[in-house]
């Protein structure tokens, strides 16, 4: 028997072994190929350029378990948040989302909510929230926080009284399927022992819907009463004057009710059954109209749409839904680790700014907190060459159409993980895969291979402050290891070279924020079919900017193309030396920006 290890949309039965978010991703590769790639002609105001504070901004991911510890308990706080906040302005983010920190029993780290108006206890106080939020916008800064509404914690007090009987007031925020109709038509679960998503509930002698793990059902948002209140509760932050939502899972919402059988639903394809459902979109118009239309804020769904049409559906500024959107088809590219091209990474995100160039908007990133961490992706983390590509990544980051979204560390250049055995991980979709494959008397070896590469926790990891213990992150025991390559990989030692990733981080952003044409111009994808030089031109009014990234360990040639003259000093180079035409000698993981005109 085959056995698999799900990391969230993930299998290790394919040869590209497993990855976060890989369902998906191969599902959106495989609508990919049959969509068209244009180029862009951008007029002169298309919607896209239409200048906006949240297009403009820098987004900066911060995974609040793992930033500062302020007491010592081993776990990350909003204290602890609060205390590092002249270190992200330092960055030059405008924006910072943060990962749940509603009350929750953490069965999924925070994504399973427990009361969405609280704080988790761990994480502080509602006082220390007020304190954080105004910390920020202080220093100018925007506060963007995750909504999780596909589903609720087992243990929030809708579901208690939903289970409890049949005919509770919030028996019908869930989906609930009576054992006298029989066995519910097959539902997959990605984080569920089995990939049941229909758990049975003795009390009221039925099963209810959970996508993820069985301590997260999902809400139904076919009943209005639901969707009041989470308004209510959106409008409950708004007013606290927080400036927007990073919406988790929302393209799962919309459920059929009756349950149509799904044949065949697996790992692979699950994402695509269920994205999309029916009225996903008179949502949106409905949240739109009755809370966010009332607020100046920024609203980013995280994973919309099977490919970039439906995608469009989310951010088309007519249909007044949300803001912007992310992808998972780039991350998904580095997660065929056995056969990942360069040329496939520069196809997805052509086809995505193609797609979004005269209308929408989209986020950019290559890696969050269900990635593992993007320069042992895309880079390469050995010591000689982690620097150089770290701040290749992140120049391509802050140098696309598009909002960057940087994952916090990332600007440090921070790596996967070592983990000795599964007592170190911390993972759901890690420990239930655990179990499965025991259950099933799997493959350990190829499974810890897999999960070494591609666990979530490899991102999780705490932030490395210094080189004192536990990296500065807590003077107690951390609730997930630190990397053991803190000791020279942190920030203080980053701070002190200013050759660092974090000085390049630094001077990328600030080079953006100068240059509107890197926020709106016109991306041109050169030289598409190179297999280690990826290379593209941005314009707005007369303006052009040439950025040419080695992505390789090796120095490499390329020729500029005719036409195409650098002038002056480049804005940014991860090296000590520029180099010159007409035939570029790039080092290896160089990334340089012109000016062309
Ligand atoms: C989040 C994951 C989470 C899942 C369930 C995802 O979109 O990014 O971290 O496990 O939703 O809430
Ligand atoms: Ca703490």
């Amino acid at each position: 028997m085959k056995v698999r290890y799900y990391s969230f949309f993930a299998s290790l039965n394919r040869p590209a072994v497993a990855l976060l978010l890989a369902g998906l991703a191969a599902s959106c590769n495989q609508a990919g190929k049959t969509e068209t790639t244009t180029t862009a002609t951008t007029p002169a105001a298309t919607a896209s350029n239409k200048a906006d504070w949240w297009k403009e901004t820098v987004v900066y991911q911060l995974y609040p378990r793992s930033f500062q510890d302020s007491n010592g308990d081993g776990v990350g706080d909003l204290k602890g948040i609060t205390s590092r906040l002249d270190y992200l302005k330092s960055l030059g983010v405008g924006t910072v989302w943060l990962n749940p920190i509603y009350a929750s029993p953490n069965d999924d780290n925070g994504y399973d909510i427990s009361d969405y108006r609280a704080i988790m206890p761990e994480f502080g106080t509602m006082q220390d929230f007020d304190a954080l939020l105004q910390g920020m916008h202080g220093r100018g800064l925007k506060l963007v926080m995750d909504l999780v509404v596909n589903h609720s914690s087992d243990e929030h007090a809708w579901f208690k009284s939903a289970r409890a009987s049949r005919t509770s007031p919030y028996r019908d925020f869930y989906y609930w399927w009576p054992a006298e109709k029989g066995t519910p038509p097959a539902r997959y679960s990605t984080f569920d022992v089995k990939h049941d998503a229909w758990q049975y509930d003795a009390p009221t002698k039925s099963y209810y819907l959970h996508y993820f793990s069985k301590k997260q059902p999902d809400l139904n948002w076919n009943n209005p009463k639901l969707r009041q209140e989470v308004y209510k509760i959106m409008r409950f932050w708004l007013d606290k004057g927080i400036d927007g939502f990073r919406m988790d899972a929302f393209q799962f919402v919309a459920k059929d009710p009756s349950f149509p059988p799904i044949p065949n639903v697996t790992e692979s394809n699950f994402a695509n059954s269920y994205n999309h459902g029916p009225r996903l979109h008179d949502y949106l118009q409905e949240m739109n109209r009755e809370v966010l239309s009332h607020y100046n804020v920024m609203t980013v769904a995280e994973g919309a749409g099977r490919n970039v049409t439906e995608a469009m559906l989310f951010v088309d500024p007519a249909r007044k839904e949300l803001n912007m959107t992310y992808h998972f088809e780039g991350v998904g590219v580095g997660n065929n680790a056995d056969t990942y091209q360069l040329t496939d990474l520069k196809r997805v995100f052509t086809k995505w700014d193609s797609a979004f160039a005269q209308k929408g908007w989209q986020a950019i990133d290559l890696g969050n907190h269900d990635q593992p961490r993007m320069v042992s992706k895309f880079g390469d983390d050995r010591p000689a060459f982690r620097a150089p590509s770290a701040k290749l990544l992140n120049t391509f980051l802050l140098t696309m159409r598009g909002t960057p979204y940087c994952y916090n560390g990332d600007e440090l250049g921070m790596t996967n993980s070592k983990f000795n055995g599964i007592a170190d991980y911390r993972d759901v979709a890690a420990r239930n895969a655990y179990t499965l494959l025991k259950q099933q008397k799997g493959d350990e070896k190829a499974f810890f291979h897999t999960l070494a590469r591609f666990s979530r926790d490899n991102s999780r990891t705490p932030f490395q402050w210094d080189d004192s213990a536990q990296a500065g992150f807590t003077t107690g025991t951390p609730w997930l290891n630190v990397n053991p390559n803190y000791v020279t990989l942190n920030r203080a030692a980053e701070e002190k070279d200013s050759s660092s990733v974090l000085h390049h981080f630094r001077r990328a952003i600030a080079v953006r924020k100068q240059h509107k044409v890197l926020v709106y111009g016109q991306y041109q994808l050169l030289d598409a079919a190179n297999p280690n030089i990826y290379a593209y031109t941005r314009t707005l009014n007369g303006e052009q900017v040439l950025v040419v990234l080695n992505f390789s360990s090796a120095p490499r040639t390329w020729a500029l193309p005719a036409g195409l003259t650098p002038t002056g000093q480049p804005w940014l180079n991860n090296y000590p030396t520029a180099p010159t035409g007409p035939a570029l000698a790039l080092q290896p993981w160089q990334a340089v920006v012109y000016r062309l005109r």
